[in-house]
């Protein structure tokens, strides 16, 4: 009965069904209740002994075990195949569409051809928006490059802090300074300097395919104030270091390396960030609390699916042969230690410390004092207002439930859920049973999880792909013929994937988006917006779901609203940037 219990309310069918069948067992969501407390401990325990911990499925800490641990990874992977097969109908009728338009590419001998890939191709797995306009015309402009780095994956770059860092590499002063009008040491001590580093990958396992492991400067120019590249190191053989100075094919062949090392550190990094860490903390939270708690319950809501998705990683990214090892420098196996890696030691495993803002002033990104300030972060202005509504629904629920700061530390299950996360969930930097002691607390870590399953993930995952993050020619995962070792290129698309290559990289990251769900109740406008789960809570929940659904549909009329101005810019980038439009992101985890 109890097991049963349990797994019906896991599953989708019981949210389906009409509420007044329901109203006769409707158990109104409530935290600890001291007499209650003792029946609550027995069906948490019932439940801990079925949901156990597995070995981590693609890397990273413990996936779900035992038998209920199980049936929630098949019930999601039910969701996520689903929306997966919806995808593959679509994305295949556009590959198909684009292999017969094959002529039209002249063997993409240049890199104007690569435009041709998308040009009346691949419209249905890219809906609404299609590829990003500006995309195709405007990537040999620096300020592309570098917007996105603050825009396409925001992970990699951060602020030299003067006086505390040093530089990492050297560049020819008569350069930087023909460049900048400034010396690169006096760019650091004025605040100016910015660097991305994945000169780290040099370590991993290679694929057939070719990758260096650049790590690069960005800069504030005095002259303009706009955020530009400075130079890119390659970290591979003869170790080449490149800037704007260079010849234009040499300059544009060093972005493109730094591209598709910025590429699969965006992916591994939202595989971890997002994934594991969800996963990690929603896991230690089934063990801990019972089902009828508030906190439980939006967390069930938020992880929709979630489970559904390492099984396939494995299946198909991995294994040798697999989509990694034939997309990118680095091997599928490779890929798995990676995500491992930046998992345990923090970089996209650590929990408070990659709070939203945290994160970006810890980079020096946002509220920086000794320098100037960015400009323009389409990142931040675009996932800010979403953060900021996800933050004021958690208030209001983590308010509703706890009367007050005290209540919070009186609650054994949410106090328990912090000790599983810390022991052998093992969840990295989240907060303790010491440390979690007022509602802010709760709020800002519930406020996290809803933007880890949405904005974190979307922003280099799901529609991005497709229609952004890994678009030809510029955004390739790997190179494909040896890397040159002296400057001197004059052939940049002999470096990039071949026809057939090229349809596969798009079919395959078009598998990645889910254009069926934009305007769809599977969208973050909804992502609170589950009448039975709201039914269970208490009334200002539902009230802020509403206020929820009001300032995302408004916030989803700005993004579509999105152009080109005067000067052929949009949020201050050469490249109009749709992905963060609320109402075509999903609200969770199921790619
Ligand atoms: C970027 O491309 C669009 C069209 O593709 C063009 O209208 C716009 O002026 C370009 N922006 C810049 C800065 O060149
Ligand atoms: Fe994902």
């Amino acid at each position: 009965m109890k097991l049963g219990y349990l797994l019906a309310a896991s599953i989708a069918s019981v949210a389906a069904a009409p509420v007044s069948q329901l109203d006769k067992r409707l158990v109104f969501y409530s935290v600890s209740n001291p007499l209650l407390q003792v029946v609550r401990n027995v069906d948490i325990a019932a439940k801990r002994l079925v949901f156990s911990y597995g070995p981590g499925t693609g890397g990273g800490p413990p996936s779900p075990g035992g038998v209920l641990g199980s049936a929630y990874v098949e019930t999601d992977k039910l969701i996520t195949n689903a929306e997966l097969a919806a995808q593959t109908l679509v994305d295949s009728s556009d590959s198909s569409a684009a292999k017969d338009d094959k002529d039209k590419l002249n063997g993409l001998q240049t890199l104007d051809d690569y435009a041709k890939l998308y040009d009346g191709n691949w419209e249905s797995a890219s809906a609404p928006t299609g590829v990003s306009p500006g995309l195709l015309t405007n990537y040999t402009q620096d300020l592309f490059f570098s917007m996105q780095r603050l825009s396409i994956n925001p992970y990699a770059v951060r602020r030299l802090i003067p006086g505390e860092d040093s530089l990492p590499f050297a560049v020819d002063d008569t350069i930087v300074e023909g460049l900048t009008g400034k010396t690169l040491a006096t760019l650091l001590s004025e605040g100016r300097l910015f660097y991305a580093d994945h000169s780290g990958l040099a370590e991993l396992e290679h694929s057939v395919n070719y990758a260096a492991a650049c790590d690069a400067y960005f800069y504030i120019s005095p002259a303009s104030g706009e955020f530009l590249p400075l130079a890119i190191r390659t970290n591979y053989h003869s170790n080449l270091i490149y800037t704007p100075a260079d010849s234009a094919d040499d300059w544009l062949l060093a972005k493109i390396l730094f591209n598709a090392d910025d590429l699969f550190m965006a992916q591994f990094f939202h595989f971890s960030g997002s994934h594991f860490v969800s996963e990690a903390i929603y896991q230690a939270a089934i063990r801990t609390m019972s089902e009828e708690h508030p906190v439980l319950a939006i967390l069930r809501r938020l992880m929709y699916g979630a489970f559904g998705i390492r099984p396939l990683a494995v299946q198909v990214l991995f294994p040798e042969g697999g989509l990694i090892d034939r997309h990118f420098g680095y091997s599928g196996r490779a890929a798995e230690s990676y995500s491992t890696y930046l998992y345990q030691s923090g970089i996209s495993g650590a929990v408070q410390n990659n709070y939203f803002k945290t994160n970006l002033k810890r980079r020096g990104l946002i509220d920086f004092v000794g320098g100037p300030a960015l400009t323009h972060f389409p990142f931040y202005e675009d996932a800010l207002p979403l953060w900021n509504a996800m933050n004021t629904f958690m208030t209001a629920l983590v308010n509703a439930h706890y009367a007050n700061d005290a209540a919070i530390a009186a609650d054994p299950e949410l106090m328990a859920w912090m000790n599983e996360a810390n022991g052998p969930a093992e969840v990295v930097d989240f907060p303790t049973s010491t440390t979690m002691n007022t509602r802010a607390k709760l709020i800002d870590l519930l406020t996290h999880m809803a933007h880890l399953v949405s904005t974190a993930h979307h922003v280099v995952n799901t529609n991005a792909l497709i229609t952004a993050g890994a678009v030809l020619p510029f955004n390739p995962g790997a190179l494909f013929k040896p890397l040159p070792t002296t400057k001197g290129a004059t052939d940049v698309a002999q470096y990039l994937p071949d026809v057939d290559k090229s349809l596969a990289y798009i079919f395959n990251t078009g598998l990645f988006s889910r254009p069926l769900l934009a305007g769809t109740d599977r969208t973050i406008v909804h992502m609170f917006d589950d009448p039975l789960m709201l039914l269970r809570m208490k009334p200002a929940v539902g009230a802020a779901n509403t206020a929820f659904k009001n300032t995302m549909t408004a916030r989803s009329t700005a993004v579509k609203n999105r152009a080109f101005d005067s000067n052929g810019l949009s949020q201050g980038m050469p490249f109009v940037w749709k992905t963060l439009d609320p109402d075509v992101a999903p609200w969770s985890l199921t790619v």
